[in-house]
């Protein structure tokens, strides 16, 4: 008899952490000599999604919104980078995950965090168009249901934000419509 282990049954955030370490390199700096902040937006988004994706199991996700990443300090060349990210809050369809970074000069053991930022994820199904259902988070400790509550709250801004969004678009839509007609 096959045993089928259940794809919705709930997972803890420790489940699907992920640590990811890189070597800084000359051509991802600015004129200045330190990293582009682009460059770290890559690495979260790279890193969060790995955990999301660790979350749901199994096919697709696309990354639905990235925010209040903040930048601490200057990364320069040559340094080392971990990048990690841990899923903070789930929904029906979403992931948020947060994501750390620290740096650290390659020989010597001054390790500083410079970013730490959220992402949002949604799984998606197999034909890549349509949401899917994921795993529940299992909340095991008073800290982890405390940022599962404030990842909701930061959901619903982003919420907020979408729907701001797509009526700012459809109003200038309707501008231009307006213009050329
Ligand atoms: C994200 C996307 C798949 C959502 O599809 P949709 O048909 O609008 O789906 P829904 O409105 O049912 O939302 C699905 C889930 O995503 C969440 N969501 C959608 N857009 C969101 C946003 N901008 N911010 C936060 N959450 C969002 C919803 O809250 C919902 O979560 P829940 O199921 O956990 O409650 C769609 O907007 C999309 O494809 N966006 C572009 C993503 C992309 O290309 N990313 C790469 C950028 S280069």
């Amino acid at each position: 008899m096959m045993i089928m282990n259940d794809p919705l049954e709930p997972r803890p955030p420790y489940a699907s952490r992920v640590l990811l370490a890189v070597v800084t390199e000359p051509g991802q700096t600015n004129p200045f000599g330190t990293l582009h902040g682009g460059v770290l937006l890559k690495l979260a988004d790279e890193c969060g999604a790995i955990a999301a994706l660790r979350h749901s199991g199994r096919g697709r996700i696309t990354t639905a919104a990235i925010d209040s990443m903040t930048f601490l300090g200057p990364v320069y060349v040559g340094e080392r980078l971990e990048i990690t990210a841990v899923v903070t809050y789930v929904g029906r369809t979403s992931i948020e995950a947060r994501i750390e970074i620290h740096a650290e000069p390659i020989e010597e053991d001054q390790r500083r965090l410079v970013a730490v930022g959220y992402a949002l994820y949604v799984a998606l199904d197999d034909s890549g168009l349509h949401p899917r259902p994921v795993p529940p988070l299992l909340l095991a400790t008073d800290a982890e249901r405390a940022e599962a509550a404030m990842g909701k709250a930061r959901q619903e801004i982003r919420l907020m934000r979408r729907r701001q969004a797509l009526e700012r678009g459809t109003a200038t839509g309707q501008a231009r419509s307006n213009l050329s007609g």
